[in-house]
């Protein structure tokens, strides 16, 4: 490892350690983001994995120990009071749900799937692998749960999909996408006062108009006591999400590994396999696009597929799901709209579409975990020339700007030498820095 190498882990890890709380969590960003999330905590686990596996269990053993009854994970879990962030856990109501857990306040949305391949990543990383798999061995049957509750509870049709209610369970909280559903709406002006923009550019957020529209879902998911049949009924945003699902197949493959190594779980195994089937398939058929070469989202609620193309396409190169032809297209259309000479892969928009921001949230920026997911992705689909390229821009973009936890795509860019935005001492842009480093390739 180069000095340059070893001297960015050393900056990672106090990034990491600054963030990490008493309560057993680790914040994404100081200010911003001062409670645990729950894709966040996965990625912030590989990290930790590196240096000190015990907090990557503790970060993980914290989060599902808010999980519901049902088998819900939360997106956000409020283990301490903040005024730094909007909206708390006074808005989410998240004890209206019977099955919501009871010590642990939270919102009742929820985030990508990510913890079944989180914890054969753990696997992957640890020295000691009998002690590892013990704590697997422990956790698993909770992460299947949140899995039977997908399939349980969000899968509309029958297909094997499990769709969102918010464009904050995308994980891609700001794409353009969701103005084509902004449009089907008219919320009211809600009266609220905004935090983020006290800590980052408002520029780089999003509007106080988008807000209404977040906002707006939320209530109408309290109304229903967040019951998940009566929100597929009422809420304005059902959405199949390429990423949320591809995570969902990813980690559904994952348990299976995980069950056959540590010899249990063979019912569990067998329910996995029919909805891995069921899923594939469904996300083969309705959220690719042939035209468009590119998985992607599809409009419940409108009976539509989103025809854009945002980094969330290519995660499913990550998964079994893509065959050899359609993973080809997908690198194919990479390299077309997103991979010029002039850029650092990967954009989260469309680079060549009118709605694409530079500078914007999930609107045009590089993030480092989707980046971290692409790169995994294309590793396993055997393109390693452009798997070698994702990370080399990763750690570029890292090195020359900081920890920051959104990234312009442009090279040259006009207004100066700063392209990090948004939260700076970002977690998961260190943590998966870390692993980005310490992975032999
Ligand atoms: C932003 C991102 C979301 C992330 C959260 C905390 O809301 O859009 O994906 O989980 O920040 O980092």
């Amino acid at each position: 490892m180069t000095v340059e190498s070893a001297e960015l882990i050393d900056r990672a890890i106090k990034i990491l350690d600054n963030n990490f709380q008493d309560g057993g969590f680790t914040i994404p960003s100081k200010g911003l983001y001062p409670f645990q999330w729950k894709w966040d905590s996965g990625f912030i686990a590989l990290g930790f994995a590196h240096y000190n596996m015990d907090k990557a269990k503790k970060e993980i053993r914290t989060l599902l120990n808010a999980q519901w009854g049902n088998g819900f994970i939360p997106h956000i879990v409020f283990h301490n009071d903040s005024d730094t962030y909007f909206p708390g856990p006074d808005f989410h109501q998240s004890h209206l749900h019977p099955l919501a857990s009871k010590e642990y306040r939270s919102t009742g949305m929820t985030q990508p799937p990510v913890f079944g391949f989180i914890l054969e990543q753990l696997l992957r990383i640890a020295e000691d692998k009998d002690d590892i798999l013990q704590f697997i061995g422990n956790q698993i049957d909770k992460i299947y749960k949140n899995h039977e509750y997908f399939y349980t509870n969000r899968d509309l049709n029958g297909d094997g999909l499990a769709y969102i209610y918010h464009n904050w369970e995308s994980g891609t909280d700001n794409s353009p996408l969701w103005d084509d559903i902004w449009q089907t709406m008219n919320p009211p002006e809600y009266t609220f006062e905004r935090r983020d923009t006290t800590h980052v550019d408002a520029s780089q957020r999003p509007s106080n108009r988008e807000y209404d529209h977040y906002l707006h879902i939320i209530e109408i998911a309290k109304t229903y006591n967040y019951e998940d049949a009566r929100i597929a009924e009422h809420s304005p945003f059902l959405v199949l999400d390429p990423l949320f699902n591809a995570m969902l197949i990813k980690s559904n493959e994952s348990l299976i590994n995980l069950y056959t190594l540590l010899g249990k779980g063979q019912k569990e195994i067998d329910q996995l396999k029919k909805w891995q089937a069921l899923s594939i398939e469904g996300l083969n058929t309705k959220l690719y696009n042939e035209e468009l070469g590119a998985y992607v989202h599809y409009d419940l609620r409108n009976d539509r597929q989103l025809p854009y193309v945002c980094s969330s396409s290519f995660a499913p190169l990550f998964s079994m799901a893509p065959s050899k032809i359609i993973a080809k297209r997908l690198v194919e259309t990479m390299m077309e709209k997103f991979g010029g000479e002039d850029r650092y892969l990967c954009a989260s928009f469309d680079p060549t579409h009118e709605r694409f921001n530079p500078k914007k949230y999930w609107r045009g920026p590089v993030w480092i975990n989707m980046n971290w997911i692409i790169y995994q992705g294309l590793k396993k689909q055997g393109f390693d020339e452009l798997a070698a390229r994702i990370k080399s821009d990763s750690l570029a973009l890292i090195e020359r700007n900081g920890f920051f936890e959104y990234f312009d795509a442009r090279k040259e860019n006009p207004d100066g030498d700063m392209s990090g935005y948004g939260g700076n001492n970002f977690s998961w842009s260190a943590a998966l820095l870390i692993d980005f480093l310490k992975q032999n390739d």
